[in-house]
């Protein structure tokens, strides 16, 4: 019965996707504290985020330096620090931001 348990869970984690996936790293590394999808926070959107970078196809490479690098004037006067947490994650975190 445990085993059933653990198998039903693990397949609801499968079956509910990557976009809960990756909106819970944005949680889990601090992301959501400056950036939201739609609402304008200290940085840009996702939206706008993946609206500048849509067309680049190194888009995805584009966001893992800027996460582990940080940015400095692309969108304003605000620069976005190194995420070191998230060097990780950085790749997954690209990928879900192209897709807003
Ligand atoms: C302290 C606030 C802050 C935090 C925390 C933060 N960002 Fe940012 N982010 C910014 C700002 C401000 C910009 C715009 C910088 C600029 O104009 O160059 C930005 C820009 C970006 C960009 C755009 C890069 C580009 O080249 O278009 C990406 C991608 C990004 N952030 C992802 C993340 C991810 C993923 C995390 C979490 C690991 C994160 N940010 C955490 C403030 C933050």
């Amino acid at each position: 019965m445990k085993t059933l348990t653990a198998i039903a869970l693990a397949a609801a984690v499968l079956v509910s996707g990557s976009a809960f996936a990756s909106a819970d790293l944005a949680k889990k590394n601090g992301c959501a504290v400056c950036h939201d999808a739609t609402a304008k926070k200290m940085g840009p959107t996702w939206k706008d985020i993946a609206a500048k970078n849509k067309a680049d196809k190194n888009a995805e490479a584009v966001l893992v330096a800027a996460i582990n690098n940080g940015t400095k004037g692309k969108y304003g006067k605000t620069a976005m620090p190194k995420q070191p947490k998230a060097a990780a994650d950085a790749a997954a975190l690209a990928k879900w931001i192209l897709t807003h």
